[in-house]
């Protein structure tokens, strides 16, 4: 985004400029508060700005030493398409976690409300595999099959949470 001085033709005067320069760091200063880091309005009215700076056609964003991935997880949460890149393989997988996979899932119901009895066997197997890793003394592979046990009545209950969400998102659009 140009900084106003950029437009005199929209900003004719310093003290034009200095209006506009303020109120885009006004907005920025919305938008770094933690408290607003799912406020859907300061988002929008971010991603607005970015949109007519580019004239509706922002550019894709490449960040080839992603590391953590905060650049383009924010970048993604503007509204701009992020690619990343790294060295280290642990950073390409948190990469992959953060801003890769969960676009594709963004907005479907959740796998277990659809899935109805298959939860239970899959809850029963991640048992299953549990225990049978205590008893070779695999402590470290039995940690995240107990987790997942451990969770299960907790993701149950967000999966139904989820889908009646959904169904209310859905019902909205109804005519
Ligand atoms: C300072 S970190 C990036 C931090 C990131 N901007 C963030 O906000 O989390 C730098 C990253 O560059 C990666 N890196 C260093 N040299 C590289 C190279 N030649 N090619 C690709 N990645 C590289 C490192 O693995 C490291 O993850």
């Amino acid at each position: 985004m140009d900084d106003p001085s950029s437009h005199p033709e929209q900003f004719p005067t310093d003290a034009a400029q200095d209006v506009e320069r303020q109120r885009l760091f006004r907005l920025i200063e919305e938008l770094v508060k933690w408290e607003n880091v799912n406020n859907e309005e300061v988002l929008g009215r971010a991603r607005a700005e970015i949109l007519k700076a580019t004239d509706g056609n922002p550019p894709p964003l490449l960040d080839p030493f992603a590391g953590g991935g905060s650049i383009p997880l924010e970048a993604q949460r503007l509204g701009l398409e992020a690619h990343a890149s790294d060295l280290n393989p642990v950073a390409v997988l948190i990469n992959k976690a953060l801003i890769e996979i969960p676009p594709k899932f963004a907005g479907r119901p959740p796998l277990l409300s659809q899935v109805g009895g298959l939860g239970d066997t899959a809850r029963d197997l991640a048992y299953r595999l549990y225990t049978i890793c205590e008893r070779k003394g695999w402590a470290q592979e039995a940690l995240p099959y107990n987790g997942l046990v451990v969770a299960w009545s907790e993701v149950g209950r967000l999966a139904v949470e989820k889908a009646k969400e959904t169904t209310r998102r859905e019902r909205l659009f109804e005519v």
